[in-house]
C-alpha cells in the first residue's frame, strides 16, 4: 500500500512523557531515516507547559542526544531537519477545553497550509485518568467525527485493571468512537519474531502438523528482565508483573503458538483466532506462584510493606481438541539472572527400542522460538556423538536474525504498529472482546494472590516456581545465551 500521498496528523498527547521519550520519538526518527513518513504528514505534540514549535524540535533532539548520556540514536542532521520541520506543538491542560479549541485551530492552519489534518491519528500517550475527559472534549469540538476525514485512536496497556475495569473502559471508548477507530496497542503484537511464528508455522509444511497433543509433551514460555522497576515504582506497585506483562505480553505469546490457521491475514480472521484460544484457556488458580526480588521494598516510590509481585510463574490447559492434555507453564519477573524471552515447545520421547535406555541420553526435542534478543528459531535434536560407542548429545539447529543479510533489519515493535495505523490495518491490535477475555483468564489467579516469595536476581524466580513444573516431574528449560549470538 503506497502511503506516500497520505496526508494525515499524528497528535500524541503527553509529548514530555515516559514513552514518548522512550519509544515514540526514537521510532519515529527512524521512521523519518528509512524515509517511512508520508510527505504531508504532521505531528503535533500536546503537554501542559508553554513551549515554541522551536523549543518543542530541540525537545526532540534532545530525546535522541541527551546531555551527558550516549546518544538513543546516532543523528543525521538531514534526515532530523526534515522530521523536525513536521514537528508543532500546542500546549494546555487535557481537561481544560480551551485546549482543544486551540488544538483545533491548529490543525485547521496545517490544513490551510496543504497538509490535510482532517485525516487525524490520536495517540493517548497519557495517564489513563485522564481519558474520559480527553474523550468528552473532543466529542465537544466533534474532533472524534470522521465527517471530513478518517480518525483514529491510539491507546496502550493497560486496557483496565481487571475484567470489570477493562469492560467499562470499552464502553466509554464505545461511546465516542466505533471500534473500527480503536487502536489497543500491545506492543508485543508487534514484534517481529512474534508475528514470524505465523509464517513459520503456516507458510511451511514441516512442523505444524507436529504442533498438537499428539506430539507434543508440553509448552513453555519464560520471560525474564535482568534489570528492576526502575523509576516506575509508583505504577508497578499498583499493578506487578502478573497484570503489567501477563495478561498481555504472555498471552499474546501463547495465542500465536497455539492459534488454527486465520483463513486470510485480516484483522477479523486474525484476531478472532487469536480470541478463540484465549477463550479456551483454563485458569489454574492453584496453580501460581508470585515472586518479589530482594531488594525490591527499597525501591523508589513503592510501600515499604509491598506484596505485590514482581515474579511470577502459573501453569495452563487449553480446552480445545488439539491441545487438550498439554500443559503449559509460563513465568515471567524482573531482576532475573538475564534478559531473554522465548517460547518453547517441548516434544514427547519417542517410544521407541533402539534408544530405551536412559544412559545413551535420550532427551526430548524442542522447538525454541526465541523472540528476543539473539532473535531466531532453534531446533534442539540428538545426534550421535562421535566415537566408537553409541551415544545421543543433543545440537541445534539454528535461524537466526542477525545470520543473514535478508533478516537483520528488524523494526522496532512501535514503528509497525505506527505504520499499521497509518494503514489503517488492525490485523495486530486487541479489539475489545480480546481484552476482555484476558482479563476473565487473569482475574481469577489475582484472586490468589498470596505473599510472594522472595528471590535473589541470580535466581529464575523462587523455589516455588521449579517446584510448580517438577511437580509434574518437568523441568524449566534454561534459556541458553549461546543461541544465535552472533
Ligand atoms: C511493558 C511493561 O509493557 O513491557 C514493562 O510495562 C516491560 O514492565 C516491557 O519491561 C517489556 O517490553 P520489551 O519490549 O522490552 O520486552
Amino acid at each position: 500500500m503506497d502511503l506516500s500521498d497520505e496526508s494525515f496528523a499524528l497528535i500524541i498527547f503527553g509529548i514530555t512523557g515516559n514513552l514518548a521519550q522512550l519509544k515514540l520519538i526514537p521510532v519515529l526518527y527512524d521512521m523519518a531515516e528509512k524515509e517511512l513518513l508520508p510527505e504531508r504528514m504532521s505531528i503535533v505534540g500536546t503537554a501542559r507547559s508553554p513551549k515554541t514549535d522551536q523549543e518543542i524540535r530541540d525537545y526532540f533532539r534532545s530525546v535522541l542526544e541527551p546531555e551527558g548520556k550516549p546518544p538513543v540514536r546516532k543523528v543525521d542532521d538531514q534526515v532530523f531537519k526534515k522530521l523536525a520541520e513536521r514537528v508543532h506543538y500546542v500546549a494546555g491542560n487535557l481537561d481544560d477545553p480551551e485546549f482543544y479549541k486551540q488544538l483545533e485551530e491548529h490543525l485547521d492552519k496545517l490544513t490551510n497550509q496543504g497538509n490535510d489534518c482532517n485525516n487525524r491519528i490520536y495517540y493517548l500517550a497519557t495517564y489513563p485518568n485522564l481519558y474520559a475527559s480527553i474523550f468528552e472534549n473532543l466529542h465537544k469540538l466533534g474532533m472524534n467525527q470522521q465527517n471530513k476525514g478518517w480518525v483514529r485512536l491510539m491507546i496502550e496497556k493497560p486496557i483496565g485493571n481487571d475484567f470489570e475495569s477493562a469492560k467499562q473502559l470499552n464502553s466509554l471508548l464505545a461511546q465516542y468512537f466505533t471500534e473500527d477507530q480503536i487502536y489497543r496497542l500491545d506492543h508485543y503484537l508487534g514484534k517481529e519474531t512474534l508475528q514470524n511464528i505465523l509464517t513459520f508455522r503456516f507458510g511451511n509444511g514441516v512442523f505444524e502438523h507436529l504442533i498438537s497433543n499428539q506430539h507434543i509433551d508440553h509448552i513453555q514460555i519464560t520471560s525474564s528482565e535482568d534489570f528492576g522497576v526502575g523509576k516506575r515504582g509508583a505504577f508497578y506497585d499498583q499493578v506487578g508483573a502478573l497484570k503489567d506483562v501477563g495478561q498481555n505480553h504472555l498471552l499474546q505469546m501463547l495465542a500465536f503458538t497455539l492459534m488454527d490457521s486465520p483463513t486470510e491475514f485480516s484483522n477479523r480472521a486474525v484476531t478472532g483466532e487469536r480470541i478463540k484460544i484465549l477463550k479456551s484457556l483454563v485458569p489454574m488458580p492453584d496453580k501460581i506462584v508470585f515472586g518479589q526480588y530482594e531488594s525490591y521494598l527499597q525501591e523508589e516510590k513503592v510501600a515499604s510493606n509491598s506484596n505485590i509481585d514482581t515474579f511470577f510463574a502459573f501453569k495452563t490447559e487449553v480446552n480445545n481438541e488439539r491441545f487438550k492434555g498439554v500443559p503449559i507453564y509460563i513465568r515471567a519477573g524482573k531482576r532475573m539472572p538475564m534478559t531473554v524471552t522465548e517460547i518453547s515447545l517441548v516434544f514427547k520421547i519417542p517410544e521407541n527400542r533402539l534408544f530405551k535406555d536412559k544412559e545413551l541420553g535420550m532427551e526430548p526435542n524442542a522447538l525454541i522460538y526465541r523472540i528476543q534478543p539473539n532473535e531466531g528459531i532453534v531446533l534442539k535434536f540428538l545426534a550421535k556423538k562421535p566415537g566408537h560407542e553409541i551415544k545421543l548429545d543433543p545440537t541445534f539447529m539454528q535461524f537466526c536474525y542477525k545470520q543473514d543479510p535478508h533478516f537483520q533489519e528488524i523494526p522496532d515493535a512501535y514503528e509497525r504498529l505506527l505504520m499499521d495505523t497509518i494503514r489503517g490495518d488492525q490485523t495486530f491490535f486487541n479489539d475489545a472482546e480480546e481484552v476482555e477475555t484476558q482479563w476473565k483468564f487473569i482475574d481469577p489467579l489475582v484472586a490468589n494472590r498470596q505473599k510472594p516469595a522472595i528471590y535473589t536476581p541470580d535466581q529464575w524466580g523462587p523455589k516455588e516456581s521449579d517446584q510448580l513444573i517438577e511437580a509434574d516431574g518437568r523441568k524449566w528449560l534454561e534459556p541458553s545465551p549461546e543461541f544465535c549470538n552472533i
